[in-house]
């Protein structure tokens, strides 16, 4: 693959960002939205909840004038990142009900923590026919610890924040998450009138205001979407430039590809990536911010697949999210599941076959090792795929892969 690519906006900092314009009435514009079937997923949300909305050519403008508490049971199930939007409307009305999300392919996704944390601020929660409930008649500020069995929560984290961004008094949260979406969802909080210092650190207090009022955003670029190019390209021994991705936000991804043979260099407001020579097989434990993302995992191991040598991928986040391994197998790979780490035997030739996708990321290694296998792979199921990644086909092509989508039949 050679060429240019342009990232586009990070879908993970969009969806709670788009969830805070419920905190106001006044109207908020936010810039460099991807267009994915989640961030339209959550514009109807927001609709449902009575919001005014309008999408264009990536910039949002969202008015929440006036707004119900509780969300459509059937849309709120069907995409997990919206229980963000538990947090805004508990802050601004002191309730909230949104149906309780289930687990996923990847692992059992409690939400504990995020009720923990609305609890602490004075919230009563009930759980009930499918619904979660949180009321409060007033909201507190509180000291609270928000780590849980894997670290910190994301958008844990975010609900909490929100929340307390309208209660009384200052609220500290310890074992925040330390994602530069955590930092982008506070600078955009703070855009609109918010109190909040240490986001990006694992203790953020919010000073409570009575009111936010309207802002304008642009949301960072995606860190999974650059990583995911970057591997793509060392996969197929290419040189590509990646128009607007942060090294910031991709040290551990940048310093595990450099022990892997693969150099990204920061140009200016681009990266650079390129290979230094053959591949070599490492080790990758995936870990909250500023370790790992296991966002990033599927696709490092659809690339060790390749490299010689033994690789172990460890997953400390979710504890099933191994799916693209048995796709993988499909093609050649030989990789072999020991609890909660992957041991890639890598460096064989990979041979298309037709694969299922099974999740986001599960879907991008494919794609992945789907480009470097000799023959064709044909990717079933990449609705997954659509979910995160802006027109990947379209891009992917720009920088020379054979990629075509295919109507699913
Ligand atoms: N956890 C709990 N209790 C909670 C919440 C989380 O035990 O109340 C556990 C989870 O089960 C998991 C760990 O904590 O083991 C971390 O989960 P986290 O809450 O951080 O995940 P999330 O906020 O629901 C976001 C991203 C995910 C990404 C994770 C981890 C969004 C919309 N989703 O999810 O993104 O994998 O953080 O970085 O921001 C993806 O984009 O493909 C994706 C799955």
């Amino acid at each position: 693959m050679h060429g240019e690519v342009t990232i586009s906006g990070s879908k993970n900092a969009a969806l709670p960002i788009m969830a805070a314009t419920l905190l106001t009435g006044e109207p908020c514009v936010i810039h460099r939205v991807p267009n994915l079937s989640d961030t339209r997923f959550m514009a109807r949300i927001l609709e449902s909840l009575g919001t005014q909305v309008k999408f264009e050519r990536g910039t949002l403008t969202v008015r929440a004038q006036k707004i119900r508490g509780y969300g459509d049971y059937d849309l709120v199930r069907k995409m997990r990142g919206s229980i963000c939007i538990m947090g805004p409307l508990l802050g601004r009305l002191r309730k909230a009900r949104v149906s309780l999300p289930g687990g996923c392919i990847i692992g059992a996704r409690p939400i504990n923590l995020h009720l923990k944390g609305f609890a602490a601020l004075g919230a009563t929660i009930k759980i009930e026919g499918g619904y979660v409930d949180a009321t409060a008649r007033k909201l507190n500020g509180a000291t609270m610890f928000l780590g849980g069995r894997a670290g910190s929560t994301v958008l844990g984290t975010a609900n909490v924040m929100m929340a307390a961004a309208l209660a009384d008094g200052v609220t500290v949260i310890e074992s925040a998450a330390c994602e530069p979406e955590v930092v982008d969802l506070a600078n955009f909080l703070c855009a609109m009138g918010a109190q909040i210092s240490g986001a990006g650190s694992p203790t953020i207090t919010v000073t409570g205001v009575a009111k936010l009022h309207g802002a304008e955003h642009e949301v960072i670029p995606d860190r999974i979407e650059a990583a995911t190019y970057t591997i793509a390209a060392a996969a197929t021994n290419g040189e590509i430039t990646l128009k607007g991705a942060r090294a910031d936000h991709l040290r551990a991804v940048i310093d595990k590809l450099s022990e892997a043979g693969v150099s990204v260099e920061k140009r200016g407001a681009n990266l650079v990536v390129r290979r230094k020579g053959k591949l070599k097989s490492a080790d990758v434990t995936t870990l909250p911010y500023s370790g790992f993302p296991t966002d990033v995992q599927a696709q490092m191991t659809a690339l060790f697949t390749l490299t010689p040598g033994i690789s172990i991928i460890t997953e400390r986040i979710f504890e099933s999210r191994f799916m693209h391994v048995s796709e993988l197998a499909r093609l050649g790979a030989d990789i072999e599941i020991e609890g909660p780490s992957a041991i890639v035997k890598g460096g064989r030739l990979l041979s298309g076959a037709p694969v299922m996708a099974s999740d986001l990321r599960a879907s991008a290694a494919l794609v992945i090792a789907g480009l470097a296998a000799k023959g064709t792979t044909q990717v079933n199921r990449i609705y997954h795929l659509d979910r995160g990644y802006e027109r990947m086909d379209v891009k992917m092509r720009k920088l020379g892969a054979r990629i075509q989508r295919i109507q699913e039949k």
